[in-house]
């Protein structure tokens, strides 16, 4: 259990690498150095040295190279193997914009980390399994966002299995799915389940000629933060109109071939999951296209994709709907269709195939919930999905 006074080391803890948002209460308890010296004091000697504390504010801040650093005094940073990113505070010239970077077998409780491979921004080529803990920095923290600024690992094999490298979360409280392939700018959300720790696991095998890297932003989530993702949802978009994709989704053909000597898929076998979307204030609907970007991929979710003309996939009228809908599928709830080519179509909330009308879904939260089976080999090629969203006006499609 927590005591009340872990409780309060392990708040004070979090204040120093927290946000502004925290402020007013926080910063009055920053303010009570002598209560901060005693509760450093009792934790593991002075990591923080009194005199340093107070002078500035430890905010969060963008370092010269664009990572997520804390502002620290610059012998607070380095007591704390950070590295110096640039200056953070218009009082002192000691003060730095502390980034704290960390590979294999390492652990952190400070909130903003980054988890690098080993050589990071260098490739990494060996293989074996590399971990990395994550402790919530305070019992008021509830969720952990996992930014893949990088992330490339080798491709599923053709039926979508991450057999040759393949990353995993455990130790939250929601599951995360296995993830392998390309999936740099795709984030996950885990819940802390109490105050045990989460691990990331990057498995690789050597002698893969795949220019693997990751480097994960790992930023902990208060239980009463505006930003903090609803129950069931995986990824969780903050703005009003952008772009989502599953995962390893991207241009390219799979290398891999499936057993049965076919194209394989890019789609990762048995994943199951929602992605949420913040609803803006003033926005009633959403509506999901294809990118104008992204060529004829970007909806190729069941089906062989190479029976048809590459110019062809993508088209609203090659997606299929509803009960046909059994293996790989995303759900749109309470879709409304308004293309003239799907004129006197009735649509239920299961997509699948391979084209997509544009899909406007009227209820809140908005989510997308992806469902793709154990085994990925009846299809040929697939990618899985990029869509654009974009939020309605309450007086569209309501
Ligand atoms: C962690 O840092 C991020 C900024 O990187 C900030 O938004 C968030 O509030 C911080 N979390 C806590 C618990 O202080
Ligand atoms: C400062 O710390 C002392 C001793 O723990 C406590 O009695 C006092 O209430 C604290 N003041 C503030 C403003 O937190």
């Amino acid at each position: 259990m927590r005591s009340g006074y872990s409780a309060m080391l392990w708040l004070i803890w979090c204040v120093l690498f927290g946000s502004l948002r925290l402020g007013a209460t926080l910063s009055a308890i920053l303010q009570n150095e002598t209560e901060f010296e005693l509760a450093a004091g009792h934790r593991q000697g002075r990591l923080f040295p009194f005199y340093t504390i107070g002078r500035i504010a430890n905010v969060p801040c963008i370092a010269s190279n664009g990572l997520q650093g804390t502002c620290l005094i610059r012998g607070e940073c380095a007591d704390n193997q950070g590295i110096f990113g640039g200056s953070c505070s218009t009082l002192t010239t000691q003060a730095t914009c502390c980034i704290f970077s960390r590979t294999c077998g390492g652990s952190t409780n400070l909130n903003s980390t980054y988890f690098t491979n080993p050589g990071y921004p260098g490739s990494y080529n060996d293989g074996g399994t590399c971990t990395f803990t994550i402790t919530p920095c305070s019992a008021s923290v509830c969720q952990l966002r996992i930014d893949f600024r990088s992330l490339n690992l080798a491709q599923p094999n053709g039926e979508g299995n991450c057999l040759t490298d393949v990353l995993t979360i455990t130790g939250g409280s929601s599951a995360v799915p296995q993830i392998c392939g390309e999936n740099t700018g795709q984030h996950v959300y885990v819940n802390f389940a109490d105050l045990n720790p989460i691990t990331i696991r990057v498995s690789t095998t050597a002698g893969s000629t795949v220019d693997r890297m990751w480097n994960l932003q790992l930023s902990q989530i208060a239980c009463a933060s505006q930003f903090r993702a609803p129950e069931g949802c995986l990824q969780y978009y903050l703005e009003p109109s952008g772009v989502i994709s599953s995962f390893n989704y991207g241009f390219g053909a799979n290398p891999n071939l499936n057993s049965l000597g076919a194209t394989g898929t890019r789609q990762i076998a048995g994943q199951r999951y929602g992605i949420c979307i913040r609803a803006a204030p003033d926005r009633c609907t959403i509506t999901y296209s294809l990118p104008t970007t992204d060529g004829s991929y970007a909806f190729t979710v069941s089906g062989d994709a190479e029976v048809l003309d590459p110019t062809l996939i993508g088209m609203g009228i090659f997606g299929e709907n509803g009960d046909i809908c059994t293996t790989d599928y995303v759900v749109i709830p309470s879709p409304v269709v308004t293309d003239v080519n799907a004129a006197g179509a009735v649509f239920t909330d299961r997509f699948c195939g391979l084209g997509l009308f544009a899909v406007t879904s009227q209820v809140k939260p908005f989510v997308v919930y992806v469902v793709w089976d154990d085994n990925e080999e009846p299809d040929v090629a697939n990618r899985g999905f990029r869509l654009a969203y974009s939020q309605n006006a309450c007086t569209l499609g309501a």
